[in-house]
């Protein structure tokens, strides 16, 4: 039985932090379920660190599904949130909802997260109200690169502050079961986290969130090129793993793979046979 939205929420009534991480295959996602995470997001991140391009903004619902599913075949207990893409739930209700219902039906995921303040609060109300769980993500929305014009710190100003605070109570009264922070000051995050009865779960928001969500990349340190200011490498996967094929491809060039402990032989007879017919 997976983590519910229930059971989420209980997390903050107890006072229980929550770790969160994203994955996007198969073989990660059984490797972070063994290693105690009860949630994972199939964030659309997927779109910079699995697909290549410079934003989310071109990943589309056909690649979440692709990737959640594997996600979900890798777990059996975790909670899997999948993201809604861009422009899989602004233009319209019928097509958010239409959009959802998709993803969580295809792959298998137990939740959606969709980013977007009070500007957001009808399409999450109706996917509430219709059976879709929503995970709210506020602050810097990455899928608004183009109008932010970058990934800066939100809610510096005061408007802006009262704004974010206004737009995670919001999220609550829509009937999302969390919210995701992303890149506002600490003290915003506190007043937050504190005012709402849903769990906060924060990225570069500081330390009273109820939760923590991290870019498995950037955990594992799989880019030597890009550490955010905001994550912790806690792994240096990109040296390991250069390191690991510099040497596969040294032994392939020294003739020193394989061996015979890594090949296969025939039976003698059989062997005979063969060279005796040729
Ligand atoms: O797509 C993603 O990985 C996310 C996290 C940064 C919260 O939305």
């Amino acid at each position: 039985m997976r983590l519910t939205i229930n059971e989420i929420q209980a997390l903050k009534t107890q006072n229980i932090p929550i770790p969160m991480i994203t994955a996007y295959d198969y073989t990660t996602a059984k490797i972070v379920e063994s290693s105690g995470i009860p949630i994972i997001l199939v964030g659309d991140s997927l779109g910079q660190v699995v697909l290549g391009y410079n934003t989310t903004v071109p990943v589309t619902i056909e690649q979440i599904i692709h990737h959640a599913t594997a996600v979900v075949r890798g777990t059996k207990t975790t909670h899997i949130v999948a993201d809604m893409p861009f422009m899989s739930f602004q233009s319209d209700l019928k097509s958010a909802v239409a959009n959802a219902g998709q993803i969580l039906k295809q792959s298998g995921a137990q939740s959606v997260k969709i980013e977007g303040g009070s500007h957001m609060a009808t399409t999450i109300k109706t996917l509430v109200e219709i059976g879709i769980p929503v995970m709210g993500h506020i602050g810097l929305t990455p899928q608004s690169f183009n109008q932010l014009g970058g990934y800066k710190i939100q809610g510096k100003s005061l408007v802006e502050a009262q704004q974010l605070i206004e737009d995670a109570i919001s999220v609550q009264e829509s009937g999302a079961y969390a919210v995701v922070l992303e890149l506002i000051p600490s003290e915003i995050a506190k007043v937050i986290t504190n005012k709402l009865n849903i769990p906060t779960i924060g990225i570069g928001s500081g330390e009273y969130c109820d939760g923590q969500v991290q870019v498995i990349n950037d955990v594992l340190g799989m880019d030597a090129n890009f550490q955010p200011r905001h994550s912790k490498q806690y792994a240096d996967l990109s040296s390991i793993i250069g390191e690991a094929i510099k040497n596969y491809v040294n032994d392939v060039h020294d003739g020193k793979f394989p061996t015979k402990a890594e090949s296969f032989t025939l039976p003698k007879d059989v062997y005979d046979d063969l060279i005796n017919s040729i």
